[in-house]
This record gives C-alpha cells, sequence and structure tokens, in this order.
C-alpha cells in the first residue's frame, strides 16, 4: 500500500484516501456476490452517475413515477466507497452497484460469472477534460492549474481510477471471466433509447412502451440535471466538505468538449500514445458530436 497526495494505491489501482475503506479493500475477494446483483463498472467520469439514474429508474417503479424521494446514492451503492461495507450484505436483493475497480480487484464471485456487469466507456480525451474539472471541484481530489499539468498526470496513471488504457483494457481482454456488457457512453448520447434497451435486454428486464418512455425521459441530460434524487447536489449538500469550488457532477454531458480544452500539441501527443496503447483494440470510440 502506498500513501500519495490525496490517494492511496491498493494493489496497483489508486482510490480516494480519506473515503476508501482499507479494511473492505482488503477483503473484497471475499464479498459475497449474489446471482442477482448487477454492477455497473467505469472508469472514473464515464457517466457512472448516469448509468446510476439509469438503473435506479429502470428497477423502481416508485423512483420511476416519482413516488420515492431516495436518492439514486442510496439505491446504486458504490461498492468501494460504502460508508458502512456490512450495510451491503443487509440490503435486498436486487442489489445495485457501481465500481471504479480494476477487473482483478473484483470479488471472486463476479469472476465466476455469478452477477451481471455492465461495463460503461467512454473516449478518453473527454474522460480526462471531465475528469480536470472534477479534480479541481471536489476537495478529495488534488486540483491541477492546468490541462497540460493534468494531462501529465493522466497520461502517468497518477489519478483516481490509475492508468485509464490499463482499466478499459483489462477488463476487455479478460471479459470472458465475467457476465459482462459493454455499454458506450457516446452511444447513450447517441440514442439513449436503443442503449436502454440493450441494457434492458442484457438484465432481461422488459419494461412496458409507457414505462421505457418515462425511463428516457428522466435520464436524459437536462432532466436529470435538475433531478435532485439523480444529480449528486444532495451529497453534496449532506457533505460540505466535498466540495471544493462551484461545480457540478452534471456538468456539460456531451461529446467532443476535449476540443475546447486540448491544445494541437497536447491533442497529437495524446493521439500517439492512445495509437500505442490501445492498438488492435476490439472497441471502438467516438470522438465527435456528429461522427456515426
Ligand atoms: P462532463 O464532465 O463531460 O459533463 P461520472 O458519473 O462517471 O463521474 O461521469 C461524469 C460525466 O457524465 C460528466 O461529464 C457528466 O456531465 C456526464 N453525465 C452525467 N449524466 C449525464 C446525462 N444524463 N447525459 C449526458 N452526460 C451525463
Amino acid at each position: 500500500m502506498e500513501d500519495l497526495e490525496f490517494l492511496l494505491k491498493f494493489k496497483g489501482c489508486h482510490f480516494i484516501h480519506s473515503e476508501v475503506n482499507v479494511e473492505f479493500l482488503e477483503n473484497m475477494d471475499d464479498f459475497e456476490i449474489r446471482e442477482d446483483d448487477v454492477f455497473i463498472v467505469s472508469y472514473p467520469k464515464s457517466g457512472t452517475v448516469w448509468a446510476q439514474h439509469l438503473l435506479s429508474l429502470i428497477y423502481c417503479e416508485e423512483y420511476r413515477k416519482r413516488t420515492a424521494n431516495v436518492d439514486t446514492v442510496y439505491r446504486v451503492r458504490h461498492l468501494e466507497y460504502s460508508p458502512d461495507p456490512s450495510d451491503l450484505d443487509r440490503s435486498p436483493s436486487p442489489r445495485l452497484f457501481c465500481s471504479h475497480i480494476p477487473y482483478y480487484l473484483a470479488p471472486r464471485g463476479l469472476k465466476k460469472q455469478k452477477a451481471k456487469i455492465i461495463y460503461l466507456y467512454r473516449n478518453p480525451k473527454d474522460v480526462m477534460c471531465s475528469f480536470f474539472h472534477f479534480s479541481k471541484m471536489l476537495s478529495v481530489l488534488k486540483p491541477s492549474a492546468n490541462m497540460e499539468e493534468f494531462m501529465e498526470l493522466f497520461l502517468e496513471g497518477k489519478v483516481l481510477g490509475s492508468l485509464w488504457f490499463d482499466h478499459i483494457r483489462g477488463w476487455c481482454e479478460h471479459k470472458s471471466h465475467f457476465n459482462i456488457q459493454f455499454i458506450m457512453y457516446e452511444n447513450m448520447i447517441k440514442d439513449l433509447r436503443s442503449s436502454t434497451l440493450k441494457v434492458c435486454k442484457f438484465l432481461g428486464k422488459e419494461l412496458s412502451k409507457e414505462d421505457m418512455d418515462a425511463v428516457v425521459s428522466q435520464a436524459m441530460f437536462e432532466n436529470m440535471k435538475s433531478d435532485p434524487r439523480a444529480n449528486y447536489e444532495n451529497v453534496l449538500k449532506r457533505r460540505h466538505d466535498l466540495r471544493r469550488t462551484d461545480g457540478h457532477f452534471l456538468r456539460k454531458g456531451t461529446i467532443g468538449d476535449w476540443k475546447n480544452h486540448m491544445t494541437v500539441a497536447q491533442n497529437e501527443r495524446f493521439d500517439k500514445i492512445f495509437q500505442k496503447e490501445m492498438k488492435d483494440f476490439p472497441l471502438k470510440f467516438i470522438w465527435d458530436i456528429n461522427e456515426e
């Protein structure tokens, strides 16, 4: 275990030092997985909160109908950042989780394909820009003065979640060990209904047309941004200490914002590294809102 500024390195992966439960990490392999558990796994800033909201809408009728006022964070629990992990054992089925862990830290039951995993991924330039703003806003992460500085940290994996390339490659290359469906953030932006149908099919959930309409509508960026159950503003209210500067979990929610942040030289350097690291990688990426 290595103690870096703001981060804790545990078995090669960086976690938020002040928030993570080390004892839980040490025993995570034994965390009891149930057949009907569902996990969203993602590298940070790939749309995790969006997917949390989507799962809540799919699984919980009261949430969908707005008769229940429980925040998504209590329904879709963050595996490694739960303040009281014993709570997770006591939760009724089906349990919904999100997590940023690398494939090799997954509990044994997940490696035995006991539960379903949705792996959410996003083009890494937009991930990096989103992460740059998030690290400034959140007091438990190290802020960078500019994109140049943050890009160095990101490309060296000296950030929460460690190296993006390792995370996605690891999950993809070991996918046969898991019951896993890959979902792309950009496809959700371009056609949320199709992505939601894909998620539902994988989860074996059949929604009526009316329910599907309600899910898709409430998961749209603008509707979600104004929904205090979903947009994490309640979390920031409860935990004043988490907010360093103005900012929101739901920031721009688009494809290609990296073009407003990266210089030509930075972009070229990024492309070179991307081509080397992701050679022969089977999943495709979308970098521009107008791209098919
Ligand atoms: P931006 O910072 O680029 O806007 P995570 O939840 O993994 O931290 O990812 C955060 C990113 O997902 C943010 O990206 C956020 O705006 C985006 N996001 C959250 N909800 C969204 C939605 N309904 N539609 C589009 N993007 C969304």
